[in-house]
């Protein structure tokens, strides 16, 4: 199975080995041991016995493949705002823009964050407001499904949170304050890949390569393989490995606020989706702490030897631009409202 494309996708399907924590372990300190190893080799582990049943998982997917289902000019009338809900096209992002040549993802979207009403002061933080929804006629229970969805995860999220900070020794809510987690940003996103195969030399991607932008990414997906992540990103060519998807695991990456959060110490792995020619769906809950919150160097991890590689910055201000640079201008679509 080689090939000999100059992208990286020269190595034999290899599939990466990753740690696996259960929340349900009431050995607290493997659970640490486990994560804290998985953090400072790749950014990635799988999180099992997490709480939300099959079930609940299977309905999120049936519904998440509902609105897929709709014809284009349906979803067009969900167009994500500025306030980043609502649903994405087909090649609305770039994520890799130095290896995806003029075109970007083969991958469609939908983005459900927070839901704060118009009238509340708060919506006018730009990442919180009221979301987009497909009206009841169109899709009865969806809207439901994927709010309790968005609350269970940020269970898990919490739960997850808890051991990390274990990891890099914080006391155990260190990311339980209302200026981190107590008030998030967090942002459930529907992913479908239609079904395009990549190619990787051409710079056609499902997802082109890239890191989450916040503190941890769940990520949910069906049985089809497709992700990939590239442990040392500076390495020439690139080695990269399937991560294989394990049913009812969520699959659990850093993102990059940790990653300065932690001067570098916990990674923040690159990954990106290749598309085989099956379709695909998938489910990221993305975690960032308050818009407020001010993302600087953790105590534990700097020493004299050791100084911050990273300045303060806020979260909405970090997170505002890692949008802009991935996400289509909102103008081009104008020709599609009426
Ligand atoms: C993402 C992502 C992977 C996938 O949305 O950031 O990496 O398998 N998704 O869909
Ligand atoms: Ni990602």
């Amino acid at each position: 199975m080689e090939n000999n494309s100059k992208n990286g996708t020269d190595a034999l399907l290899k599939v990466s080995t990753l740690n696996c924590i259960d929340l349900s372990n009431l050995d607290i300190h493997q659970s640490v041991s486990l994560l804290k190893q998985a953090c400072l080799d790749c950014g990635f582990f799988y999180v099992i016995n997490h709480g939300i049943s099959q079930e609940f998982m299977d309905e999120v997917f049936a519904q998440s493949k509902n609105l897929f289902h709709l014809p284009l000019n349906e979803k067009m009338k969900l167009l994500r705002n500025e306030k980043h809900r609502g649903y994405t096209p087909v090649l609305d992002e770039l994520l890799d823009p130095d290896n995806q040549v003029h075109v970007g993802d083969y991958k469609e979207g939908y983005y459900i964050g927070v839901e704060v009403p118009e009238d509340d002061p708060d919506a006018e933080k730009p990442f919180y407001g009221p979301n987009v929804w497909p009206e009841d006629g169109v899709l009865p229970g969806w809207r439901q499904t994927m709010e309790k969805f968005h609350h269970e995860a940020l269970e898990v999220a919490k739960a997850v949170a808890r051991i990390i900070a274990l990891a890099l020794d914080l006391e155990v809510d260190f990311f339980h304050k209302p200026e981190m987690l107590g008030k998030p940003i967090a942002t459930l996103r529907l992913l479908h890949y239609e079904g395009q195969v990549s190619n990787p030399s051409k710079g056609i991607y499902g997802a082109g390569a890239h890191s989450d932008y916040g503190l941890i990414t769940l990520l949910a997906t069906d049985d089809v393989m497709g992700l990939q992540i590239c442990k040392n990103k500076d390495a020439k060519p690139q080695i990269w490995e399937y991560v294989a998807p394990i049913k009812g695991a969520f699959i659990v990456n850093l993102g990059d606020m940790l990653e300065r959060w932690s001067n570098c110490i916990f990674k923040s792995t690159l990954h990106r989706v290749l598309g085989n020619g099956q379709e695909r769906y998938s489910i990221a809950y993305f975690v960032e702490p308050n818009h407020d919150c001010l993302v600087e160097c953790l105590p534990t991890c700097k020493s004299e030897n050791n100084p911050p590689k990273f300045p303060p910055i806020r979260c909405a201000t970090y997170l505002s631009q890692r949008y802009k640079d991935t996400h289509t201008d909102l103008s081009v679509y104008d020709k599609h409202q009426t």
